[in-house]
């Protein structure tokens, strides 16, 4: 018998469909190219919206977020070498959680494997076939090298900002909207205390400048860069001169340095498919859209869509029928757009573009300073950072 739903690609998005589809009784299959360890290990974004975290907790996946996590009620802006606080538990009553994406990962695929559900990691040569019928399947080579078919009802293409299943929306039939940006992140890991209490977004002439954390001892950090840099130029010194700079202010402000034992340039762009559904097939986060990271809407995004989409599946397995999937796309798209707008508004206003003017950089901090000089414009950006209602606005 077919499986209702086979899910492609096991990350945040794909698991917590699976999570949820379980909690009612929809059975799935998850599977994913890399393997298990590969996505542990390959470092992501760190702030999740209140109530992504309220639902990982209050749906079963584990209440580790509130042991392990940290509740963040603000950030900090930093331009002109000073710092202004934006204070969204002040400004609009939410607060954002600094939690990796890898520990949200590992939380889901523990889930899964407590709650009995399949999921395949490291397989290869995935194929999907038949969409445009209610028969859709899905084939791949299992690790062992023997090749495997999951007959399936539905089939959710949640591979990521690579996706393989979008491209499986006919060309004439499918719209892409994008933008490319001419310049990339450079991540690093340190072994060093926390600098600040908070992610400090840092303005500057020498460029952008993101001061995150992961735990007590270890601290996520990124700068601007050049999108084809090489991190086998940047040995330690160079690092945190770099980062110094960027931060540094009359106030004296410093990082506290440590030894970098990870390094590595993120190249992104923007980017949004649709139709997001097409058949039997349903695309859900990086797959239908990305964003930059600034501003940490990426994970948040796509842990909305499968939020939407298992509501919509479930009725689509009930009384209702295929028609419910109608309901998925209005409802995730506004969202999409509000954060396509979000990212590249955060993007532009906190990166120098290569070539860019002084009066370039002095707009940017004329726009700062509207950001931060009202309460209205304060607010505009807490708004958004800590997320948007999953159901459409008016
Ligand atoms: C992190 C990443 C982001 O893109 C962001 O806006 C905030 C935090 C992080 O990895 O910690």
């Amino acid at each position: 018998t077919p499986v209702p739903v086979a899910i492609v690609g096991a990350g945040p998005a794909g698991l917590m469909l699976a999570h949820l589809l379980g909690r009612a009784g929809i059975e799935t299959i998850a599977l994913d190219t890399r393997t298990r360890h590969e996505i542990e290990t390959t470092q992501r974004a760190g702030i999740l919206e209140a109530d992504i975290a309220r639902d990982l907790v209050e749906t079963g996946v584990s209440d580790r977020i509130l042991a392990d996590g940290y509740e963040h009620e603000g950030i900090e802006l930093r331009f002109g070498g000073q710092a202004h606080r934006i204070d969204f538990q002040d400004l609009v009553g939410e607060s954002v959680w600094l939690y990796p994406q890898t520990d949200v990962f590992v939380d889901l695929a523990n889930a899964r494997q407590r709650d009995g559900g399949t999921v395949l990691f490291g397989i290869k040569d995935t194929e999907v076939l038949d969409i445009t019928t209610g028969n859709p399947r899905v084939r791949y080579t299992a690790p062992d090298g023997t090749r495997h078919e999951i007959r399936a009802r539905y089939v959710v293409g949640a591979d990521g900002s690579r996706s393989m299943c979008r491209g499986l929306v006919p060309e004439d039939r499918r719209v892409r909207y994008g933008k490319e940006y001419p310049f990339a992140w450079f991540g690093i890991l340190t072994e060093a205390p926390m600098s600040a209490p908070e992610l400090i977004y840092a303005h500057s002439a020498h460029g952008f400048a993101l001061i995150s954390q992961r735990t007590e001892t270890v601290q996520r950090m990124y700068f601007q860069c050049d999108p084809e840099e090489n991190v086998d130029a940047w040995p330690d010194d160079r690092i945190w001169e770099t980062l110094q700079a960027r931060v540094a202010g009359p106030d004296g402000f410093r990082l506290k340095e440590g030894p970098v034992f990870e390094k590595s340039v993120l190249k992104f762009r923007s980017f949004v498919q649709e139709p997001m559904r097409w058949g039997s097939m349903v695309l859900a986060g990086d797959a239908a859209h990305t964003v930059p990271p600034t501003g940490a809407r990426g994970l948040n995004l796509a842990l909305h869509d499968v939020k939407v989409l298992a509501e919509v599946l479930v009725r689509a397995f009930g009384s209702e029928g295929e028609n419910a999937l109608d309901d998925y796309q209005p409802q995730a798209l506004q969202r999409v757009w509000r954060a396509q707008n979000f990212s590249y508004w955060m993007t532009q206003m906190l990166h120098t573009a290569p070539g860019g003017s002084d009066y370039d950089l002095r707009r940017q901090l004329g726009e700062l300073d509207n950001v931060v000089g009202t309460r209205a414009g304060r607010t505009y950006l807490a708004e958004q950072y800590t997320g948007w209602p999953t159901r459409p606005t008016a």
